[in-house]
């Protein structure tokens, strides 16, 4: 950490000592004010809750300038990343730091399709969920589960391993979604072919079965391909974070992994896209664009609850950079399956325009976020909605497990241990049954 000239003071209207805190700089963005040593200083402690002004710690991979709606993977912008690079390029840039030239990219891709397989047993484990069990909920259990098979990888002391265990997740997560998929739509499951690209692999073990020729669409496999890339790392976001507190303690890699999965589910995360989907049916059933005034209005009216998913962003307060690319993506898929015309497509771009006029949502500087644009083509593709939260899941496993083992491989990091402001009854007795 490079250390700023200038130092903080924190003074108490009470005539307390003042203390000097000390400030470092980081490459770009705000900079931070160590509070570390506050509370042997002053017996107190900072109150952050959402962590709305707290660094949580110090990262290389990913910068946000939310700003100017800016999105840096290891400083590359989001757009060229999109443009230029493929997915398993981008996984290799967040793991290692650099982009591979290309007997680096043959090596790597080499090194993650030869780990597509799970495990057969994984299959008797699918079997006991419902079929109709929400695909979050198998693919918390499922990448929970990979912990328990790979005994050869588990000591994060060791980069060795740590590598090991971020190609196994990379590799299987979308086995795993297909596989869940196909359970709950009772078809056979595909295993991997390698020949496939990471992406074409993935519609093939989704969309095949073994009765006929499954033939990769290049415009469908591309689309996936950018979406996975946009999906793929996001700074310290909730499910980030989750996967460092939970990997704080030492814990197995896959199983801080599942707890990102947990925690990107919630609608307010990674379930905004299938939110934000089921918000269009919604509108459109209730009578399509004439609809969006009066929905509009329930949005603004703080005692409805409702909200504009697809809307809003605790960084971006500017266009989120990956929906300009989404909204592309969109168009092109749409052309490519002759859906032009598709009905939730003209509602979402009329919500759009509508809400990006409104006083409410410019005031607060509410644009459309990634999942604003994402639902709509993966519905194109044939994902289905409930599926669209486990994609993401599939696409963000390489930042969580770069975030994870950046951590880990950093000889100074402690468990993350949270204090509270204590608000409860202070201490008192235990009365006997009779006379609670
Ligand atoms: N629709 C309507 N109003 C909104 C929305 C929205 N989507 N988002 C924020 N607001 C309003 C809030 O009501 C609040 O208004 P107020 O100042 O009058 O009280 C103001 O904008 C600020 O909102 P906060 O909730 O304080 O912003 P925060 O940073 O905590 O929330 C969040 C960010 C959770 C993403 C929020 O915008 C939201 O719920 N959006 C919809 C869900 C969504 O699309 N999530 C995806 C996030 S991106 C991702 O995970 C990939």
């Amino acid at each position: 950490m490079k250390a700023s000239e200038n130092k903080a003071t924190l003074s108490f209207s009470n005539g307390g000592q003042n203390v000097e805190l000390p400030i470092y700089k980081g490459t770009l963005g705000p900079d931070v004010i160590d509070i570390r040593k506050l509370y042997a200083q002053t017996g107190m402690f900072t109150y952050d809750p959402g962590f709305m002004s707290t660094a949580s710690c110090e990262s290389a991979i990913t910068y946000i300038d939310g700003d100017k709606g800016e999105l840096l993977y290891r400083g590359y912008p989001i757009e060229q990343l999109a443009t230029n690079c493929d997915f398993l390029e981008t996984c290799h840039l967040l793991l290692y730091g650099e982009l591979p030239d290309e007997a680096k990219k043959t090596n790597f891709t080499k090194l993650v399709t030869n780990h597509t397989m799970v495990n057969e047993q994984m299959q008797f484990f699918l079997r006991g969920f419902r079929r109709d069990a929400h695909p979050m909920a198998i693919m918390t259990g499922l990448v929970g589960a990979l912990s328990a098979f790979y005994h050869d990888s588990t000591d994060i002391n060791n980069p060795k391993h740590r590598e090991i265990a971020a190609i196994r997740l990379i590799a299987k997560m979308p086995t795993l979604v297909a596989m869940a998929y196909k359970y709950t739509v009772g078809q056979p499951y595909m295993y991997p072919k390698n020949e496939l690209s990471y992406a074409g692999n993935f519609l093939h073990m989704m969309f095949a079965t073994p009765c006929e020729e499954y033939k990769v669409s290049p415009v469908l496999e591309r689309a996936l391909d950018r979406i996975f890339i946009l999906h793929a790392d996001h700074e310290q976001n909730a499910s980030t974070s989750t996967v460092r507190l939970c990997g704080s303690s030492g814990t197995n890699p896959f199983a801080a992994i599942a707890a990102g999965v947990a925690c990107l589910w919630g609608p307010a995360h990674g379930g905004a896209n299938e939110a934000a989907l089921n918000m269009l049916y919604d509108i459109q059933k209730a009578g399509g664009v004439e609809k969006i005034g009066e929905f509009i209005k329930q949005v603004k009216d703080k005692n409805s609850n409702v909200k504009l998913m697809g809307f809003g962003h605790r960084v971006y307060k500017n266009y989120d950079p990956r929906a300009k690319l989404m909204q592309e993506t969109c168009k092109e898929v749409l052309g490519e399956l002759g859906l032009e015309n598709d009905p939730l497509f003209k509602l979402a771009m009329a919500l759009e325009k509508i809400a990006l006029e409104d006083e409410y949502f410019v005031s607060r500087k509410l644009y459309p976020n990634v999942d604003f644009y994402s639902g709509i083509v993966q519905r194109a593709i044939g994902i289905p909605v409930p599926l669209f939260t486990a994609i993401f899941a599939l696409a963000r496993t390489v930042g969580w497990i770069a975030q994870l083992n950046e951590m880990i491989g950093d000889p100074d990091y402690k468990i993350g241990r949270p204090r509270q402001l204590f608000e409860g009854s202070a201490k008192r007795d235990v009365k006997p049954i009779a006379q609670r």
